[in-house]
């Protein structure tokens, strides 16, 4: 068993989180329960801190808040002294219901619209990451006809593609994200974003995946981002005060996931970038990155109550959890695979082979398959761990199931950050389709 963060296993066998015995978590708040074990984050945004210190580079470490966005969480981002990148009108309302800094926040997406562009230069964020020249024409009206500046990234598809275990580089970018290099867009948003008034072009973005557990596609995205500046400095005199590389950071769900440790991405971007400036005998520009998964994934662990169950001799065992694919999808759309023990008895041995489903009308609402488990027995305590990044953010109403709670634990203190969906919740925004009787009177 791989215990993550603060966990641990008290002395009456049952698994403990942020000092806090899971079952006094169940009974306080009910299940399905999301636990953010907010050491772990902390831990982990100290990591990077440290990564980028020790390299004496500038920086900031954006957290990609559609890992999981709510009030609390942009709290403590904040306090971490994280950035934020933003990529809905959504996201960023949330960071201001929460107060967090503008300046600091980041907006990204391959289809804001006019009223969400409209909401950032309001606001006054610190950064819009330009995507593509539909945007980039309703900001250039929009800053003109409030006069008001902004900040730009503009953001790129570099060729490298970066998977779980290796990366790839392509040719011939096919991307719904970012200005294609090879045709020369990047160039052209350059040069339109130089010659206006109110837009500063502060550097560069790329993103080349999630999930990844080697270093060489982000030095590598580094190393082509760096062909491009060799090009733009010529035609443009364009060199970048802001490198962004983007989030992807691998963590750790199941058997088999070695994520390394974080300063190693940070320490071989950061190498290539000082070998490539140093080349151009340019500075090396500030490092921006945007981890979400890597802040908070590991951090996350659901708590589920197992009920029906069905035994097919010879076949496979079926332990049913009072949730699934409305509060992780993540098997369902990526079969990604999860570890998971009992909680309340996680003290015992393992004796059977269970399969954990969903209680979702759909064969595909499995949460994991093949699950070594105590017998388990109707009642008990299912803890899923890794459950932090795209759970909740995720989460949806199908079978018009109610979304969780989300509970932080720490220092043996826990705090509900999200109530619970309630029933009269689901019809709140609903009427009756008054036009009808009038149509069926007529009739
Ligand atoms: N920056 C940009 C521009 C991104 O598009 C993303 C994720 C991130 C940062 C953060 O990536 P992270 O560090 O969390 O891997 N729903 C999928 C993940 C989608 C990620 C989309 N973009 C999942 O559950 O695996």
């Amino acid at each position: 068993m791989h215990l993550h963060g603060t966990q641990k296993i008290n002395e009456h066998g049952r698994l403990e989180i942020g000092g806090v015995d899971t079952n006094v978590l169940t009974e306080a708040y009910g299940t399905p329960l999301f636990v953010y074990d907010l050491a772990d984050i902390r831990s982990r945004a100290e990591q990077f801190h440290e990564a980028f210190q020790s390299n004496h580079v500038t920086y900031q470490i954006a957290y990609a808040s559609k890992a999981f966005s709510c009030i609390a969480m942009m709290e403590l981002a904040d306090r971490l002294g994280l950035s934020l990148d933003v990529c809905s009108d959504g996201e960023l309302f949330t960071a201001m219901q929460a107060g967090f800094p503008v300046e600091r926040i980041h907006f990204h997406g391959n289809n804001k619209t006019p009223a969400e562009l409209e909401m950032a230069v309001d606001a006054g964020i610190g950064c819009i990451v330009v995507d593509n020249f539909t945007e980039l024409s309703w900001l250039m009206a929009m800053t003109e006809a409030n006069a008001k500046p902004m900040e730009v990234l503009i953001r790129i598809t570099p060729g490298v593609e970066a998977h779980t275990h290796e990366y790839i580089s392509t040719g011939q970018e096919d991307s719904k994200f970012g200005f294609d290099l090879n045709s020369g867009q990047a160039g052209r948003a350059i040069e339109m974003i130089q010659a206006h008034e109110y837009l500063h072009l502060l550097g560069v973005h790329s993103h080349i995946g999630s999930q990844i557990f080697r270093a060489e596609g982000f030095e590598e995205a580094v190393k082509e981002i760096y062909q491009s500046i060799r090009v733009w400095i010529d035609r443009y005199d364009f060199y970048p005060e802001v490198l962004n590389v983007g989030g992807g950071f691998g963590i750790r769900y199941a058997e088999g996931d070695k994520p390394l440790p974080l300063h190693v991405y940070i320490d071989r971007m950061v190498e290539a970038a000082k070998k490539e400036a140093a080349l151009l005998d340019r500075p090396v520009p500030e490092f921006w990155i945007e981890p979400g998964r890597a802040l908070v994934g590991e951090a996350g662990t659901t708590l589920y109550t197992t009920g029906s169950r069905k035994d097919i001799p010879n076949v496979r065992s079926y332990v049913s959890v009072d949730g699934g694919m409305t509060d992780n999808i993540r098997p369902a759309l990526y079969q990604a695979e999860y570890a998971a023990v009992l909680a309340n008895r996680a003290g015992e041995r393992a004796e059977e082979l269970v399969s954990v489903a969903g209680k979702c009308c759909e064969s595909g609402d499995m949460l994991i398959w093949d699950l070594e488990l105590p017998a388990v027995e109707k009642g008990d305590t299912l803890a899923v761990f890794s459950t932090g990044a795209y759970g909740y953010s995720m989460a949806n109403n199908y079978n018009r199931i109610l979304r969780p709670a989300v509970v932080f634990v720490e220092d043996g203190l826990h705090e509900c950050v999200i109530e619970r969906e309630q029933l009269a919740d689901l019809t709140r925004r609903e009427r009756s389709y008054t036009a009808a009787k009038a149509v069926d009177t007529a009739k």
